[in-house]
């Protein structure tokens, strides 16, 4: 195995894929998490009322179900700065749209797929089930991947950390070569006028004189 791939930082998570570069002093990852209005949102609330303390990183995005996840949604989360996605949802049997949360489970392990052939390490994007009394246990899964996610340091998917360019954009696509002759096409014929002259009006001539 190469150097890349052996450097391992002491704090990750066993089960973790390492980064090859330490994370930054400070680093706090910014965890996106699509929540189920009837089960995982009210699980959240149910921590928050009863002081039950998961970290300041998780942002909630609350939808009606967790079918409701299009993997567009995941794909923009990283592409615009998340470090981490997770899908909470109903547990299988309690999906208030019926199989929808079977649905989501069947796109959440094809899209896992994806973002691993991505680059993107599976830690990265989990799936939680939290029924609406489940606000322990969801908080802890919410610290559990803050913790993870933090040990494999930033994504930086869309390149928001990168070098701006000199001209301060950034990114700029190459200018367009002017298209050369084709030396194959034959020289534009000229078009023959479409009106014929009029003779000046002898006439007019005679009253402007
Ligand atoms: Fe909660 Fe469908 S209603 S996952």
């Amino acid at each position: 195995m190469s150097a890349m791939t052996t450097s391992v930082r002491p704090d990750a998570p066993a089960g973790v894929r390492r980064p090859t570069a330490p994370a930054p002093a400070g680093f706090e990852p910014v965890i996106l998490v699509f929540t189920c209005n009837w089960c995982s949102y009210r699980a959240a609330d149910l921590a928050g009322t009863a002081r039950i303390k998961y970290p300041p990183n998780v942002r909630l995005v609350r939808l009606m179900c967790s079918g409701r996840v299009d993997p567009t949604f995941v794909l923009r989360a990283f592409a615009d700065g998340a470090d981490g996605v997770v899908m909470t949802g109903c547990w299988p049997a309690d999906c208030h749209y019926r199989l929808q949360n079977v649905k989501a489970l069947r796109r959440f392990m094809l899209l896992s797929r994806v973002l691993t052939d991505l680059g993107i390490e599976p830690a990265r994007f989990q799936r939680v089930y939290a029924s609406a009394a489940e606000g322990q246990q969801l908080a802890a899964a919410f610290t559990r991947i803050t913790e993870e996610v933090r040990a494999l340091g930033p994504l930086d998917w869309g390149g928001r950390n990168a070098a701006p360019l000199p001209s301060g954009r950034v990114s700029a696509a190459p200018p367009r070569p002017p298209a050369a002759p084709d030396p194959a096409a034959s020289p534009p014929t000229p078009t023959p006028p479409t009106s014929t002259p009029v003779a000046p009006d002898p006439a007019s001539a005679e009253v402007t004189a």
